[in-house]
């Protein structure tokens, strides 16, 4: 969908981004700006900053920054176009209808019309439970520990017995025949026409838009199968959704749950572990782990303890890795499952285990290891040379002498010996044996991982602190970015001038007036880098206009993330003194210069004739006695 940039404008100007943001977090007033927890990683100290004045939000600590509707769409994990519909509902402006093809409409018309009868259909059962028919339901679940508030919460429910209760109840709501079969819960053939689940305890599956797009139902007694699942849909699939997510998607612990069954998820929401969701009765797969990723990058498995459990952790994890997401694995014996484990021991041995949770590498060799008899020699040396191999697969020395010092520790070897035998394997098996593992394993590796944060797909919480902000002492901010894992480390220098570009784009939106100052000296022109210098034209012509709005000028990257994060980060960064200073206003003329050489050093490697070359050899030596006056 598209929306002229205008539009886009007025309602992005009328709604302020303060007001919007305190919907969501606490917000304290610190001088020109607002501050407070940042809602999109962990903290315990506010570096989550909201300037009025900019319209803008930025998170010193994991580099999240963004305007008015940006703020909705990674909070809300809303699209574009949803973000600015409610915001332009809460401006009171109408926004333009839609031009849509004939077939897109009937599509978008048809997922609207199916959210409408899962969620009648997901009313329905909800209502059924209070229902004298429902009453073996609703006895089931607070029976199993659940309390009302935590029905209620879940949206659970009841389908009776009766074949087509549910079938006549939205076919008296006028829905047809054809639209109903799409919905996936009602069997319809020749011979009539039932309600697919019957019998059975509901639980809606929400989307993270809070939309029911399925349903599982657990069967009273020992029917088959135990659980029944809506089919694929227009709007449900499988593998891409995690139940428990609507909820566990605003948890505010930097890691995720996940486990296998509803009544997990449930259980460990109710013991206040909101951060909880399951793959629904399907394998884990790549999408689950992308969606997740978004959200977070740190999980705990909490699979049954019973060789399905362990089978599907040992699957888990390398597609966790692979999209960069650390992952331990908690014990859970003696019991089977969250659920139980909870109701049996509670919910604080529950928080014990997390707090133990094994290191998924640590993991895998203890998996590995019952499949050797470690009382025969011949064996152990095999399941050591297994250990040497996997240990093999991190391509980082240091991290790979990390592990070979945890698995020495746990499993009693000694440090030397594994250390030797590693090197020893890995000059028996060759190089390009360990460089084709190591590739196979190259996002996965565990420290790259954790230099990840949350939905920020790339600068690390502390290292981020530095890289957004400016070094104090020489008034340049370091390299963008801050930490990364070692795959992206080796990212080009970030050399001076492009620093100074950016330095001097920050000073120019956080100080208008020195606008006046640099007017006539430099132009978007001496701005080198292609990114700087479309973000230099915007800012330089807001200048000219006099009205300078960072938000409106960041809209233009939205298409583009990491422009985008990019532009908000030199948008929000903070000059950590005015120039008052005299150290500061040395500074800001020694970056003008700097931006104005590079730029005419450029010039000349590619001046096209000898006039245009002594234009530049005057420009060259004017530089030298520029002058540039606060007073
Ligand atoms: P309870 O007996 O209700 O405690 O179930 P559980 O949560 O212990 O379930 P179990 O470990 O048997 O299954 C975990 C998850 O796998 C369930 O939540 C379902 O999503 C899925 N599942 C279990 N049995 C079936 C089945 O028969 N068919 C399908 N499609 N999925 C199932
Ligand atoms: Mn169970």
């Amino acid at each position: 969908m598209y929306y002229p940039d205008d539009v886009v404008e007025e309602v992005r100007s009328r709604s302020d981004i303060v007001d919007i943001v305190s919907g969501y977090v606490k917000l304290q007033k610190k001088g020109s700006s607002y501050f407070g927890l940042c809602p999109f990683h962990h903290e315990k100290s506010p570096s989550f900053s909201v300037s009025p004045n900019k319209q803008m939000y930025y998170c010193f600590g994991c580099g999240a920054g963004g305007n008015v509707i940006t703020f909705l769409m990674e909070y809300e994990n809303y699209s574009f176009p949803e973000a600015l519909k409610v915001l332009a509902d809460r401006a009171g402006i109408t926004l333009p209808q839609q031009e849509m093809s004939k077939e897109a409409k009937a599509q978008a018309d048809l997922r609207t019309t199916l959210l409408e009868i899962n969620k009648l259909a997901a009313n329905y059962f909800h209502y059924q439970l209070k229902q004298p028919h429902g009453r073996v339901g609703y006895e089931y679940l607070t029976g199993r520990g659940l309390s009302d508030d935590t029905i209620r919460h879940f949206g659970l429910g009841f389908a009776n017995k009766t074949s087509d209760d549910l079938y006549r109840y939205l076919k008296g709501k006028g829905y047809s025949d054809r639209i109903l079969k799409e919905s996936g819960l009602f069997t319809i053939s020749e011979k009539g026409t039932w309600d697919k689940f019957w019998n059975r305890v509901m639980f809606p599956i929400l989307d993270t838009n809070n939309r029911v797009i399925g349903f599982g139902g657990r069967v009273m007694g020992d029917g088959e199968p135990k659980y029944l699942n809506s089919p694929e849909t227009k709007l449900f699939d499988k593998s891409r959704n995690l139940y428990g997510l609507s909820f566990a998607k605003s948890s505010r612990e930097k890691y995720f749950l996940i486990c296998e069954g509803y009544m997990d998820v449930i259980a460990m929401h109710q013991a206040g572990f909101t951060n909880a969701v399951a793959s629904l009765g399907t394998a884990f797969t790549t999408q689950h782990a992308s969606l997740l990723k978004r959200y977070t990058n740190q999980v705990i498995l909490t699979y049954d303890s019973d060789g399905a459990g362990v089978k599907a952790a040992l699957r888990a994890i390398p597609i966790l890795k692979e999209v960069g997401i650390s992952c331990k694995v908690l014990n859970m014996k003696p019991h089977k499952d969250p659920d139980e484990f909870i109701k049996n021991l509670g919910a604080d041995a529950f928080r014990q285990r997390i707090a133990e949770a094994k290191n998924s590498f640590l993991f895998e060799i203890e998996v590995l290891k019952q499949g050797y008899d470690l009382n025969d020699p011949e064996q152990k040396t095999d399941f050591y040379t297994e250990v040497a191999k996997k240990l093999l697969e991190f391509p980082d020395a240091l991290e790979r002498d990390n592990y070979i010092q945890a698995v020495s520790r746990e499993q009693f070897i000694n440090y030397q010996d594994l250390k030797q035998l590693v090197s020893r394997t890995a000059a028996r098996l060759g190089p390009a044996w360990a460089e084709s593992r190591q590739r196979a394993e190259r996002y996965g590796s565990y420290a790259d991982s954790v230099a990840r944060t949350p939905g920020s797909g790339g600068a690390g919480a502390g290292g981020s602190r530095d890289g957004a902000s400016y070094g104090s002492r020489s008034g340049l901010p370091l390299a963008e970015g801050g930490m990364r894992g070692p795959g992206q480390r080796r990212r080009e220098k970030d050399d001076g001038a492009k620093q100074s570009q950016r330095l001097l784009l920050t000073w120019l939106i956080e100080e208008p007036r020195l606008f006046e100052k640099i007017r006539g000296i430099i132009s978007p022109d001496d701005f080198k880098d292609g990114l700087y210098h479309e973000v230099a034209e915007m800012v330089f012509e807001a200048h000219e206009a006099g009205t300078v709005e960072p938000a409106a000028i960041l809209n233009h990257f939205i298409n583009d993330e990491a422009q985008y994060r990019e532009v908000a980060a030199l948008f929000s960064a903070s000059l950590k003194e005015s120039l008052e200073n005299e150290q500061q206003k040395k500074a800001f003329v020694e970056t003008v210069i700097k931006v104005r050489k590079h730029s005419l050093d450029e010039a000349s490697r590619t001046a096209a004739d000898i006039g245009r070359l002594q234009e530049i050899i005057k420009a060259q030596s004017a530089l030298k006695t520029l002058h540039i006056s606060f007073d």
